[in-house]
């Protein structure tokens, strides 16, 4: 027995847990208890684990600065094959217990449990890799954990504040993010590049750059991890990439532009890729991760993804023409005679191509 009250043990992965019996097992997850863990969450924590392996970390320093149950960073000591030192934070004291319990648990020399904010703790410490996972947006932590990084960092960061991102509150993303945001079929990716756009400007503040490893969006919230060289270069290089999308919500045009414009445009956003290509090359789905099938699928769509900061909606070109959608393989195929085109992890009835909405439209309305 772990000793803590309204507790109950599991496994995530390889890895042994105790959590509170009071948790989200569905969905972005309500706070229960005082203590937090979402069984949902467990492919996001797949990844890390698949990326952590995938990366040269050995020797390096780890931190979980907003652990909960303390569940990555426990899983990232027990499941990363390298020798890592990995320090388990939460300012919380019930949830500092937790952390206790399952780095004991599963026996752990190279695990540390801490109790502090992590604003104080990465004021005097910093990290090869700093993972931050709150509650809603990460915006309140972003610059603290920037200056954790040690200089050729990784920053990981989880932000469930999809609405505003992606344009159902565009208020609180302009006061927020300092960016325009809008409803439209490609709102998820806009949100999570305004996202990777804000942390470029906030990196740049320090003399950061921002290069992004995997960044996606996956149930009900966004996923970064990204490289923050430290030079004044690198931090030109990564605005340079900032951009907007023009979008017209009339006619379903889109385009890519390094200027702000008209009214129709949003952003700014990263134009660039979400993606370090030789990472997603080396990793692997390994044995004993909890949704194995879900991290293969998502890694597949990942390698093929076309680096196009927007996508089109295979329902929407249809309706717009009052007709069925026709199967998205046949369009693909039919796209990829003439240009160049992808399926995207952002929506199973979504992909990406270079062709304009004038040239789409022409090659649906001649197969439907
Ligand atoms: C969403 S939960 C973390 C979930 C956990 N990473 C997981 O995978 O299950 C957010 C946690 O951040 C902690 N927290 C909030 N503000 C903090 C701060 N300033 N410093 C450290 N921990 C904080 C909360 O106590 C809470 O446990």
């Amino acid at each position: 027995m772990s000793g803590i009250p309204d507790s109950m043990h599991i496994t995530e992965g390889l890895t042994k847990l105790v959590v509170p019996v009071a948790h989200s097992a569905r969905g972005p997850g309500k706070r229960q208890g005082r203590v937090f863990y979402n069984e949902q969450m467990k492919f996001n924590r797949d990844l890390t684990i698949m990326l952590l392996n995938a990366l040269d970390l050995s020797g390096k320093e780890i931190l979980d600065s907003m652990a909960g149950t303390g569940v990555r960073g426990v899983r990232i000591a027990n499941e990363v094959r390298k020798d890592l030192e990995v320090s388990v934070n939460d300012r919380d004291t019930e949830a500092f217990r937790y952390i206790q319990e399952n780095a004991r648990l599963n026996e752990l020399g190279n695990c540390h449990a801490l109790n502090s904010d992590m604003r104080c703790l990465l004021s005097e410490r910093s990290f090869d890799y700093v993972d931050v996972d709150p509650f809603g947006t990460p915006v309140p932590y972003v610059t603290s954990a920037i200056e954790g990084c040690k200089r050729r960092g990784i920053l990981g960061v989880t932000a469930t504040d999809t609405a505003p991102l992606a344009g159902t509150y565009p208020k609180k993303c302009a006061r927020r993010y300092g960016a325009r945001s809008i409803r439209c079929p490609f709102g998820h990716e806009l949100g999570l590049r305004i996202l990777i756009g804000y942390l470029v400007r906030k990196a740049a503040e320090l003399d950061r750059g921002v290069r992004p490893i995997l960044c996606f969006y996956a149930d009900h919230y966004f996923r970064l991890y990204v490289g923050l060289p430290e030079s004044a270069g690198e931090a030109d290089r990564s605005l340079s990439q900032l951009g907007y999308i023009q979008y017209d919500p009339e006619t379903g045009s889109r385009s890519y532009t390094p200027e702000r414009g008209s009214e129709m445009t949003v952003g700014p956003i990263w134009g660039g890729s979400l993606y370090d290509r030789s990472v997603l090359d080396s990793m692997d789905v390994n044995e004993g991760l909890a949704e194995r099938a879900r991290c293969e699928k998502y890694l597949e769509t990942w390698r093929e993804e076309l680096d196009v900061p927007y996508f089109f909606d295979n329902d929407e070109l249809a309706s717009r023409l009052h007709a069925s959608p026709p199967p998205i393989r046949r369009l693909l195929e039919r796209i990829r005679e003439v240009g160049s085109a992808s399926r995207t992890h952002f929506s199973p009835k979504g992909f990406k191509t270079d062709l304009s909405l004038a040239e789409l439209t022409e090659i649906v309305s001649d197969i439907v």
